[in-house]
């Protein structure tokens, strides 16, 4: 499934076949592009003929809810599903989504055409200060080396590359991916029943 950050990558996706695309926004763990979530998914969805899975900044059934309003057929979380018992990355990296706050992440990279976001430690920092300082695209690949390697697999939070997203300032716990699935689906048809009776109250009025 092709993941696109914009309407023309949309686009492009379609009308190479795709019969289903994700749609992230820049809320989001990971690569990136520069539209957020709310403005990306209904651009998408008008834009394309086929179904549009969200993704970016959803990690409960109140994302769930949102992402089909605005028109996707699904969604896509990584952050959530990256901090549950099955996921093989290091317990320290799992630690630092449930410490996050809403301030912990930042876009790093963007400068070397690799825009990620992730957790705001020493090596982001440096890696910031580097597109400041006019660094290459090579200084940056030399510097990359074995970061995600030290971060993910190694549990190093301050010296790896640790990604996540902005809604990691939600997190705070460990679950498995099948209480992450249920308490989500439970979560979004009480927010989609609230509204429906908000709706109904408002047209008998
Ligand atoms: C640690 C991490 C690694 C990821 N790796 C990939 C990847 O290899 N390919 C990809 O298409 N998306 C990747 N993503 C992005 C997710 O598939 C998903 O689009 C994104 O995490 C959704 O936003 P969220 O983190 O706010 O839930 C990654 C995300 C995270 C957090």
């Amino acid at each position: 499934m092709p993941v696109t950050s914009g309407v023309n990558h949309a686009l492009r996706a379609g009308k190479a076949g795709a019969d289903v695309i994700a749609s992230t926004g820049m809320e989001a763990g990971g690569h990136v592009g520069e539209l957020a979530t709310l403005p990306l998914i209904p651009q998408v969805v008008d834009a394309v003929k086929i179904p549009v899975i969200a993704g970016g900044g959803i990690a409960d059934g109140r994302g769930l809810a949102a992402a089909l309003a605005l028109g996707a057929g699904g969604i896509q979380m990584g952050t959530r599903l990256a901090c549950t018992v099955e996921c093989g990355a290091h317990i320290n990296y799992k630690q630092k989504i449930v410490e996050a706050n809403d301030r912990a992440t930042v876009v790093m990279g963007r400068a070397f055409n690799d825009a990620s976001r992730g957790y705001l430690n020493s090596y982001a920092q440096t890696l910031l200060d580097m597109e400041k300082t006019g660094a290459t695209r090579e200084d940056y690949i030399k510097f990359n080396a074995n970061r995600s390697q030290r971060g993910f697999v190694e549990g190093d939070t301050e010296q790896g590359r640790i990604l996540f997203g902005q809604i990691a300032g939600l997190i705070r716990d460990m679950p498995t991916c099948q209480e992450v699935i249920e308490r989500t689906v439970t979560e979004a048809l009480e927010v989609m029943a609230r509204l429906g009776g908000v709706a109904a109250s408002a047209s008998r009025s």
